[in-house]
């Protein structure tokens, strides 16, 4: 399973292509996509509306596999069975999503240890590293609260702490900001900026070339290609990778 030796590289994409089936119609919605993204790095992922985003992170984030090309995630070949592909997306992806998707009708606490109840860790174990993770996004007093009595911003960060619980590989963000006022999008992109300050390494989906900029470095889809993948604001200017 193993197959990588290059210890900094955490995704290696070759090749990759998505091609989508409806009846007798094919469409292309990634095409030969090559992409190679070191442990450490913040990466935003941009481009317009159709341009291939959420399939390019579905695969990234083992959610979905391409119709062509190889994908090795952290050393590991990604064309695999369906079971050991979960196996792998629990273990080595945090995922934060634009809605959230808290549970509604878990407590704060047990939405942050469900990642960990999946993966059998036992529950004072799983309650600890939960209680740590809620404290790094400072809500440890709002354990006991339902997401539905919080702020928007306040359940993004649950959702950060529920990525960060597993200590994932990867922290996979779509649209983070998306249903955010701009005061919360900005803490909850200061906080991804602390993440990865502290070494983790950050991929963030988003259509809005702003909040884009936050990331070091700023790959631009379009129709299933990647047209244009620079590093940002190095000494003021914009270096092409
Ligand atoms: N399941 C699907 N079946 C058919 N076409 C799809 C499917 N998912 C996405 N597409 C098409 O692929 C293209 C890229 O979609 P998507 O990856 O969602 O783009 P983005 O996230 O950048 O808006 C779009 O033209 C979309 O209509
Ligand atoms: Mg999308």
């Amino acid at each position: 399973m193993e197959v990588s030796s290059n210890n900094k590289e955490i995704i290696s994409m070759k090749n990759i292509s998505k091609i989508y089936k409806m009846g007798i119609n094919e469409f292309t919605a990634l095409s030969e996509v090559e992409l190679s993204i070191l442990r450490g790095e913040y990466v935003a992922i941009v481009g317009p509306s159709g341009a291939g985003k959420s399939t390019l992170m579905n695969i990234i984030g083992c959610l979905d596999t391409p119709t062509k090309g190889e994908y090795i995630l952290d050393g590991l070949n990604t064309k695999c069975s369906d079971s050991k592909l979960a196996e792998i997306r629990n273990s080595k992806i945090g995922f934060i999503f634009q809605n959230y998707n808290l549970l509604p009708k878990l407590n704060i606490l047990e939405n942050v240890e469900l990642p960990l109840w999946y993966s059998g860790v036992p529950n004072s174990k799983a309650k600890k590293m939960a209680l740590e993770a809620i404290g790094k996004v400072g809500l440890e007093t709002h354990i006991k609260h339902k997401p539905s009595e919080l702020s928007g911003g306040q359940m993004q960060r649950v959702a950060i702490a529920r990525a960060l619980v597993t200590n994932p590989q990867i922290i996979l963000a779509d649209e983070p900001t998306g249903a955010l006022d701009s005061k919360s999008g900005k803490e909850v992109l200061n906080m991804l900026s602390d993440l990865n300050k502290e070494g983790n390494t950050i991929i963030m989906i988003t259509h809005d070339k702003e909040i884009a900029s936050n990331a070091k470095r700023i790959i631009t889809v379009r129709d299933g290609k990647i047209i244009s993948d620079y590093l940002n604001k190095v000494e003021g200017k914009e270096v092409l990778k």
